[in-house]
């Protein structure tokens, strides 16, 4: 029995935040073919069978032992996965490890519309408790343009439903996605803000509610080999921002982000990111605008290129 191996189809990728948490792969590849990722670079999306992905949560038991604590459940969308498996494997990885406290996967906001409130409510129900949203950006024409097959509404509309189920949405924007053109990143930035603005709970909790703590991250423009956007930036048609236009870009989400935003931890700490910084919006907003300032003056905490990574 303990020769047994958990199944992975690389190359797998998962938020920070899910670093120590059991991955099982439940889907392989994406639905989507947005033209900066890797997702689905060499893979055919597949749903594995319900019974496999049992198998590999027994197996993670006989490996790991019964006190697993977190799940995430691959891959690039496994959000997609028709409500009753992705139910049945959720509740049973609750079944197998008494302690687990959620069930994490990556969604696109489709996804999530593909799902009834009461099927997103259930999924909840059954342990499902955060939801990795790739908002990207706010700003329609540039939606369109990375092949994201969603409008900014669609993603505010999620986050919103996932609020009303009680999943926690963490949403990642890219910084530098509209290239090397001030107008383009201008507009991609303050889009992006109030996609932020009204994507917020407040904008659908009752008065006396409690707000639901959400997440956003930004992560900075990585141009991986092999995705069409790698071939646009070869051809000259895509030139890439640098640290100083990045952190200027940031800037203006973080400065357009009103009081209608709370409880939102902002992170900017990815691999990819030129600056790390924390804080909570829009509370923490006049502090995140400092010490952008600060780093536009002064490049001693400016992550150089080479550390720079996906
Ligand atoms: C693996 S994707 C899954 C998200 C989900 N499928 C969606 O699109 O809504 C996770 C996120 O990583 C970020 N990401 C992917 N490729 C990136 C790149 N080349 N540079 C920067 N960020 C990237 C995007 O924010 C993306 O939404
Ligand atoms: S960004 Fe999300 S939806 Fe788009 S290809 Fe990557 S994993 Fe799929």
């Amino acid at each position: 029995m303990r020769n047994r191996k958990i199944y992975y189809r690389d190359p797998v990728f998962r938020p920070p935040s899910e670093a120590h948490s059991l991955l099982i792969q439940a889907t392989e590849g994406c639905t989507y073919r947005c033209s900066f990722c890797v997702s689905n670079l060499g893979k055919t999306f597949k749903i594995r069978k319900t019974e496999d992905i049992k198998q590999d949560l027994d197996t993670a038991k006989e490996i790991y032992g019964p006190n697993v604590r977190r799940v995430f459940f691959l891959d690039g969308n496994a959000m997609v996965m028709p409500f009753d498996p992705l139910k049945e494997i959720t509740k049973y990885a609750h079944n197998i490890f008494p302690h687990l406290e959620r069930v994490a996967v990556y969604a696109h906001g489709k996804d999530i519309l593909g799902k009834t409130q009461e099927q997103l409510n259930e999924l909840s129900e059954a342990g499902l408790k955060m939801a990795y949203i790739g908002i990207e950006t706010g700003n329609n024409d540039l939606l369109k343009k990375i092949g994201k097959r969603e409008t900014a509404e669609d993603i505010v509309k999620a986050f919103h439903k996932c609020y009303k189920a009680g999943i926690t949405p963490s949403g990642t924007v890219i910084l530098g996605l509209a290239g090397k053109n001030e107008e383009k990143s201008r507009k991609h930035a303050i889009d992006t803000a109030k996609l932020i603005n009204r994507a917020s709970p407040t904008q659908i909790i009752n008065e006396g509610q409690d707000v639901p703590i959400w997440y956003i991250s930004a992560l900075t423009l990585m141009i991986p080999r092999g995705t069409p956007l790698y071939k646009e930036k070869v051809e000259g048609e895509f030139k890439p921002m640098n640290a100083d236009e990045i952190l200027r870009e940031m800037r203006i989400i973080i400065a357009n982000i009103t009081e209608d935003v709370n409880h939102c931890v902002f992170r900017s700490n990815h691999a990819s990111n030129y600056l790390a910084i924390k804080g909570t919006l829009s509370k923490d907003k006049d502090k995140i605008l400092k010490i952008i300032d600060s780093n536009l003056k002064d490049h001693r905490n400016i992550r150089p290129e080479f550390y720079r990574a996906l």
